[in-house]
C-alpha cells in the first residue's frame, strides 16, 4: 500500500529540519508537494532536492508572521483547483528564555504571529481546498510545550502560549470538522533532531532507496550513521469516523 502516492500535500517550514524532512519524504512516497519556507531560496533548495530524488514539488516563500504573505501563498496554492489532501503545519519560530529577559516586544509578537496566528490564517485560507479532498488531514506540529501542566522546557513563555493556542485550535477544529471527514492530527513531541536527508520510513527496506517501482529516482545522499529515524506520519485513515485530535 502506498498511502501517499498521488496525494496533494502542503508543508510549511520546509526549508530545513522537520518540515524539510517531511516534504522530501512525502515526495519520495509519491505525493505532489507544495512547500514553503520563510525564505524563498530555502524553499527552492528543498524543491530542487526533491526534483533530484525524482519527486514533484512546487516551492514558495512565506513568512507566517505576515498575513499578506499568507494570503499570497494561499492564493498561489488555490490557483490550482486540485483538492488538497494533507496540510502539514511544521513551521514555528523557536524562542527561549524567561518573560523578562532576552526576547523583546517584537520577538514575542513574532513568536505569536507566526507560531499561532499564521497557522490559523493559513488553515482558514486552505480550508476550501481541503474540503475538496476525499480524506483531508491537517497535521500540526505542536510540542510537549503545548500540553497542560508541562513546564520543563527552556522555551519562552510566548512559545508555550503559541503552542497551547495551536493545541486549542486543533482541538476545536477536530470537533467541528470531524463530521465532514477531516482528521486533525496534533503532535506533541519532546525535543528531537531530524536527520537530513530523511531515510526511508521505519520498516521500509532501505534497499528500495534506489530507483523504485514507480520509476522515480529515489537515490538519496548517504545518511549519517546513528541518527534517529524520521518521525513517521500515520497514513490517512479510510474510516468515515476518523476525525478528532491525536495527542502525542
Ligand atoms: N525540534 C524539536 O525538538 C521540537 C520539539 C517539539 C516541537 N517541535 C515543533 O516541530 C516543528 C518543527 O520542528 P523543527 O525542529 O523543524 O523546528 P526548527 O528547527 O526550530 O525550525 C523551525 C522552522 O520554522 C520556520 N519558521 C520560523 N519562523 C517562521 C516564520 N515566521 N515564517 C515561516 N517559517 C518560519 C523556520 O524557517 P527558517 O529556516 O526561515 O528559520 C524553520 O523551517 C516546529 O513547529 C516546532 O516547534 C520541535
Amino acid at each position: 500500500m502506498e498511502p501517499f502516492a498521488g496525494k496533494r500535500v502542503v508543508v510549511t517550514g520546509a526549508g530545513r529540519d522537520f518540515g524539510r524532512a517531511v516534504a522530501v519524504w512525502l515526495a519520495r512516497e509519491g505525493a505532489q508537494v507544495d512547500l514553503c519556507a520563510r525564505g524563498e531560496a530555502a524553499a527552492r533548495r528543498t524543491g530542487a532536492d526533491i526534483a533530484r530524488y525524482g519527486g514533484s514539488a512546487r516551492a514558495y516563500g512565506c513568512d507566517l508572521g505576515d498575513a499578506a504573505a499568507i494570503r499570497a501563498f494561499a492564493a498561489a496554492l488555490t490557483a490550482d483547483p486540485a483538492p488538497l489532501d494533507i496540510l502539514v503545519l511544521s513551521a514555528a519560530p523557536w524562542l527561549e528564555g524567561g518573560l523578562d529577559d532576552g526576547a523583546d516586544d517584537a520577538a514575542i509578537a513574532a513568536a505569536l504571529a507566526a507560531g499561532l496566528t499564521g497557522q490559523i490564517l493559513l488553515t482558514r485560507a486552505l480550508l476550501p481546498a481541503l474540503r475538496r479532498s476525499a480524506a483531508p488531514d491537517i497535521v500540526a506540529m505542536v510540542s510537549v510545550c503545548g500540553r497542560p501542566g508541562f513546564t520543563a522546557s527552556a522555551a519562552h513563555p510566548a512559545f508555550y502560549a503559541a503552542k497551547h493556542g495551536l493545541s486549542g485550535f486543533c482541538e476545536i477544529l477536530g470537533a467541528r470538522l470531524r463530521p465532514e471527514g477531516f482528521r486533525i492530527i496534533a503532535a506533541y513531541p519532546p525535543d528531537f533532531t531530524t536527520p537530513d536527508p530523511p531515510g526511508p520510513p521505519p520498516g521500509r527496506d532501505r534497499r528500495r532507496a534506489g530507483p523504485d517501482r514507480r520509476g522515480r529516482v529515489g537515490e538519496p545522499p548517504p545518511r549519517p550513521a546513528a541518527t534517529p529515524p524520521l518521525h513517521p506520519l500515520r497514513p490517512p485513515l479510510r474510516r468515515p469516523d476518523a476525525g478528532g485530535v491525536r495527542r502525542g
